[in-house]
Order: C-alpha cells, then structure tokens, then sequence
C-alpha cells in the first residue's frame, strides 16, 4: 500500500452522513484509494454501514474501549482518527493517555489542548478561560452565585440558565431577574449530576443574554502545524431545531477572525472546531460555546463552497492544494432534512409487531 492510500477512521459520524460523503469525495479529487473505516457502537446507526469497513467500539466507558481501538488501528494502520463526539473526545483527550499514544504512531487526530478539551465541556471553566486571553464572553457565574449577577442588575434585564456541563440547548432557560432563581432550580431538577458534584446549583450556569445576533463560526487550523489559523466560515442562524442549527446563512468571516485566531493559538488547535458566537451592532463578537469538532453547522459552510475534508486529506498525506478550499460565497440559505436508510436485515422481529399486540 501507497503511504498516501493510508485508510481514515471516522469514529462516533452517527447520523452525519454528509461527513462520510464529503470525505469520499475528497479522497477522489486527490486521486487517492484510501478506505473509510467507521467507528461505531451501534452496529446499526445510520453511519455504521455507510464507509468501506465498519468496526464495532464498545461505550467509550467501557474498560475495553482502548484495547479495542487499539486493535483497530493495528488492523487499518490509519493516517487520521476524527471523532464527532464530545464525550469519546474527552476520554481521548483528557482521560486516557489515548490520543497522544496514537500521534506517537504518526496518526493525526485532530483537537485542542487537554485544558481546553475540559473546557469546552465546562462551560463555566470555558468563560474563565476565554477571558484570559482576551476573547469577550459573557459574564458567567453558577446557579449558587446569583447575588453577584442580580446586585447589578435592573428587573427588565434578561438572563439566560443553561446546564454547566450541558450540550443541545439542555437545561436552557430565558428569564428576566426577578424569575432567575425559579429558572434555576427548574433547571438543576434536569441535571446530569456528576460524581463528585456536592451542590446541584453549581451545575446550572447563568450569563447576562448576550445582545445581537447569534452565528455559527468553523475555524480550522494545520493539522500539521498546531495553533496556526488557516480558515475561517461563518453562518448567521437562522433557525435552531433539538439544539442544532437548522436553518443558516453564510456570510463573510471578516469580524471573527481575530477571535478565532486568538482561540487556535491558545486552544493549540489542530483541524475544525465549531464557536458560538454572537455578534452586537458595534461588530463585537463575544462567544458563548465551543465544540472541538465537526459540529452540525459545517454543511452550510460546505455546502457554499468551503472543502475542509479536502484540506485535512491534503495535509495529512502532504499534497499540495490551491487555497479555494477556504473560498465560499456568503448569502447562500440551507436548511436541514431528515433521511431514513436500511442498516441491517434479516433481524430477528420478536421485540416489535407481536410485543406491541401483546401489550395492547
Ligand atoms: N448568554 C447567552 N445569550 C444569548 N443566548 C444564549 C446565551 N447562552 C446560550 N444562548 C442560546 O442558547 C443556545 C445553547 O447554548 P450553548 O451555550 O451554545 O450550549 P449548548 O452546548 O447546549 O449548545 C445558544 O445557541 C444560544 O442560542
Ligand atoms: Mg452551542
């Protein structure tokens, strides 16, 4: 096998097919023959049956989970092992040792820094750490620390409540002052509590609502070169569906890049992470979430023009690519729709029809 016909793995794509299909497509245009191995726990996820090869991973909790990727890569020999998921890149990342024991094995696996990984799960963490560098963000305290937000606050200001360690809008609440408190506790009756949590209340964060208007921004740096910034995509939301962006339009990136490089050197960011950002009617930015990974924003960068399968390809198997993947034309509107595919058959059905009779 050509060093360049190295195989990928795509771990955790579940539902993001496009994914898969945008890194065949990439594979093509640079005339490669690598393979798409997938990475799944379910064997009949959307995404398992979609690559070349389809390698079954127990939870990423599971005491196996290493040995079994492990085995994985001493099968496929692969360039690059991305992952779509928050939790399987924590246990990479900051965890386990995992991550760094794959690039000791010259596989790419693109991320930001241990510290920031927590971050990125930590949202009060994250706050802190985005003000050290420099980079606005909205004032963040726990569900415990009320007074400090409330001593300065008039009854008409707007706050919102969200889960400290939360994903998918969980736990979200918009309230004005005089309701905070009630949101809170509202939101801790949800909370997935952690081991080593004492007060439920410093699960729930609460931040000033940021004003303007909110975007999605993918930045993207050398996977070969960490922290150097070579791209940056935004949308403005349009609509927002389960916690995902449904509805965007592109537009130009300008007023975000020195966030974004602020973040890609500090983060020592390697490939695509995923900021929510919003913007005031001055052009600041101040960003209120990130996600280390392709994030369901990506297609409408994509889909305008953007190739960023196609850049982590080129760079990985170190091949020479103009600059018009970063090209992508602003005012393009896409929206998000649902499909169905087959992932097995021949199942055996004695849980579905008859079950159902039986219960009725
Ligand atoms: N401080 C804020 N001001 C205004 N809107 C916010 C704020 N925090 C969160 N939101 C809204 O809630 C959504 C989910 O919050 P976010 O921090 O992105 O958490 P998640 O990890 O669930 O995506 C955001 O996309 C945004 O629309
Ligand atoms: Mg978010």
């Amino acid at each position: 096998m050509r060093a360049e016909d190295a195989p990928i793995v795509i771990g955790s794509a579940g539902r993001r097919l496009y994914l898969i299909d945008w890194f065949r497509t990439a594979i093509e245009t640079l005339g490669l023959n690598s393979r798409i191995i997938i990475a799944e726990n379910d064997p009949t996820s959307a995404a398992s049956s979609y690559g070349d090869e389809m390698r079954l991973l127990p939870p990423y909790t599971d005491p196996s989970y290493a040995d079994e990727l492990l085995r994985l890569v001493d099968e496929f020999e692969p360039r690059l092992l991305l992952s779509a998921n928050d939790y399987e890149l924590m246990h990479l990342h900051v965890d386990t040792n995992i991550a760094i024991g794959l690039r000791g094995r010259g596989i790419v696996v693109p991320g930001v820094s241990p510290a920031w990984q927590k971050g990125c799960a930590d949202k009060l963490h994250m706050s802190r750490m985005l003000d050290d560098i420099g980079v606005r963000t909205p004032r963040t305290v726990t569900g415990s620390e009320l007074d400090r937000l409330l001593d300065t606050a008039a009854s008409s200001d707007e706050f919102v409540v969200k889960h400290r360690f939360g994903s998918r809008s969980s736990g979200l609440a918009l309230v004005t002052a005089n309701r905070l408190e009630e949101a809170v506790i509202s939101s801790a009756k949800t909370v997935r509590r952690r081991a080593d949590c004492t007060d439920v209340l410093d699960e729930v964060i609460v931040q000033p609502r940021a004003p303007g208007r909110e975007y999605g921004v993918d930045i993207v740096s050398s996977l070969v070169d960490e922290g150097v910034l070579s791209g940056v995509f935004a949308r403005r939301k349009l609509r927002m569906r389960a916690g995902e962006t449904d509805k965007a339009v592109t537009v130009d990136p300008e007023l975000f890049r020195d966030v974004a490089g602020k973040i890609a050197r500090a983060a020592e960011m390697s490939g695509l992470i995923d900021l929510d950002i919003f913007l005031d009617d001055a052009g600041t930015a101040s960003v209120i979430d990130i996600n280390p990974r392709f994030g369901g924003g990506y297609p409408f960068v994509h889909l305008a023009g953007a190739d960023v399968p196609l850049y982590y390809l080129s760079q990985i198997f170190g091949l020479r690519i103009d600059d018009t993947w970063r090209d992508y034309e602003y005012g393009v509107v896409a929206a998000k729709y649902q499909e169905t595919r087959v992932t097995a058959r021949g199942q055996r059905s004695n849980d579905s029809a008859r079950s159902a009779v039986n219960v009725a």
